[in-house]
């Protein structure tokens, strides 16, 4: 890597202007007022997490679960303090890597783009592979049939292909390209459904409620509190998708923020009563890695298939929403980084018939189908923790650059505590990643590696801000930098 003179960025008066386009030539309209982007939010956020990935941070942590729920609740709450700052000062639809574009640099924003792969592509491949444990067993409810485990299971996991994560990835990618995605009405409707299909649960659940069964509580100690967190933590993600509607909402200065905040207070008050109450039903020790959870406590404690099989319904509808969010999210990411030039043009083509970016969506449904069918859960999941934290790592940082960079500028909502809680945000995440253990840090970083050699031959070539005429804010040369404050737009 060359790194000559200081970093390319982009002011949020450019991205702004910038993002003035969309897919048909206009701006967005601000429709999204604050009840619509909690439920955007929460839809984003539950999914596999805690319907499939609750077993495994128990066999993590043990009964103590709760408090790795609360430890990855307290991570996301500083992050999400920089994400609310930063999303009010630079209300786009790019998220982090626009945030990290105006912020810190180009090389920066196109690494954080690269670590987007993770939390968006991989997620899709974990999030699908957790709707085949549900709809197995809704099948097997409805019809007292399951898919063989070789035809279910990656190779990791005692099967040969996951079929039913392909056919879910699938038929998103049928649904993106023909422009259907969920409705306003169809997001609230979503929200609704997991929070009454957990609340369902909780209340199934706490009816066979043992208090014996948290004693002994910590019983694999702080370090299995702290991997605990680690993969918790994978069902806190999304959160932050409430700043990719940036463009999209009502007062985003005031609504951003107080929909961060509101959603992440929901679900981990949701979260607590799901393991307390998953704990409380079943030991522990019943719990530890079984697949579909939720529906089997149900099962046990009801003594019938009949509660487990509305279990399963809510999940098999709840984490599809979730794919099709996610995939999405993940395309448009793709195209804002294709315009920028930072990746190929093939990501931003909208296809005049559809109006959708059709090979965009393809390459990521064929891309990330792949390790949905062959890669075990947890491998899927802990990378795209890992890259997820990372991610927040550099966002509490461009918040502290924000505020140097642009001094004096009011960005609507700004962090409390500044600079603590940035910093405390940083130190959290840090403690997540190390939870996620060395074989996730080796991949990771092999990971990291290619994104870093795929920037310096291609991405910092085609840049367009490097091509960009200084009137724009561009640099004087082909390879010339922009550097110094720029008025951000309101
Ligand atoms: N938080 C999302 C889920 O749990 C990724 O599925």
């Amino acid at each position: 890597m060359r790194p000559t003179g200081p970093p390319r960025i982009k002011s949020p008066a450019q991205l702004i202007a910038d993002s003035g386009a969309d897919l048909e030539g206009h701006g967005l309209k601000r429709t999204m007022g604050l009840f619509q982007l909690v439920c955007f939010g929460v839809g984003a956020i539950v999914g596999t997490g805690i319907f499939v990935g609750l077993s495994d941070s128990v066999a993590e942590a043990g009964p103590a679960v709760v408090v790795s729920f609360l430890l990855a609740a307290i991570t996301c709450i500083f992050t999400a303090f920089s994400f609310a700052e930063l999303g009010s000062a630079i209300p786009v639809s790019g998220s982090s890597y626009s945030f990290a574009y105006a912020t810190l640099g180009e090389r920066v924003a196109f690494l954080v783009g690269w670590c987007l792969l993770l939390e968006y592509g991989v997620s899709v491949s974990a999030v699908a592979v957790g709707w085949g444990q549900y709809l197995n067993e809704l099948l097997d409810s409805l019809v007292g049939w399951r898919l063989p485990d070789a035809l279910s299971s990656p190779p990791g996991d005692g099967g040969v292909l996951n079929i039913p994560a392909v056919v879910v990835i699938g038929l998103a990618a049928v649904l993106l390209v023909r422009g259907i995605r969920e409705s306003a009405r169809a997001t609230a409707v979503m929200a609704v459904v997991k929070i009454a299909v957990l609340v369902l649960f909780c209340a199934i659940a706490f009816r066979a409620y043992q208090g014996d069964n948290l004693a002994p509580f910590a019983t694999h100690g702080v370090a299995g509190i702290t991997s605990g967190a680690s993969v918790a933590f994978f069902s806190y993600i999304g959160f932050d998708a409430i700043t990719t509607a940036g463009e999209e909402v009502k007062n985003p200065r005031k609504n951003i923020p107080l929909a961060i905040m509101i959603c992440i207070g929901i679900v981990t008050l949701l979260y607590c009563l799901v393991a307390v109450a998953a704990i409380g039903a079943l030991s522990a020790d019943q719990v530890a890695g079984q697949p579909a959870a939720l529906s089997l406590i149900v099962d046990r404690v009801t003594d019938s298939a009949v509660g487990g099989g509305v279990i399963a319904f809510g999940a098999v509808v709840a984490i599809a929403s979730v794919v099709l969010a996610v995939m999405y999210g993940q395309t448009r990411i793709l195209m804002s980084m294709s315009r920028d030039g930072l990746i190929p043009h093939v990501f931003e083509k909208v296809s005049p018939k559809t109006a959708t970016p059709v090979a965009n969506t393809w390459i990521v449904a064929v891309v990330f189908a792949v390790p949905a069918a062959v890669v075990p859960l947890d491998v899927v999941l802990n990378l795209t923790t890992i890259g997820t934290l990372a991610i927040m790592v550099v966002v509490n940082i461009a918040v502290i650059a924000l505020r140097r960079r642009y001094r004096g500028t009011d960005s609507g909502f700004r962090v409390p505590l500044y600079p603590l809680s940035p910093v405390l945000g940083v130190a959290m995440c840090l403690y997540l990643i190390w939870g996620t253990g060395w074989t996730t840090w080796a991949r990771f970083a092999v990971f990291l590696v290619v994104g870093a050699v795929v920037y310096a031959l291609y991405g910092r070539r085609n840049s367009r801000l490097a091509a960009a005429p200084a009137d724009r804010g561009g640099p004087d040369g082909p390879h010339g930098p922009v550097t110094g404050p720029a008025t951000p737009g309101a």
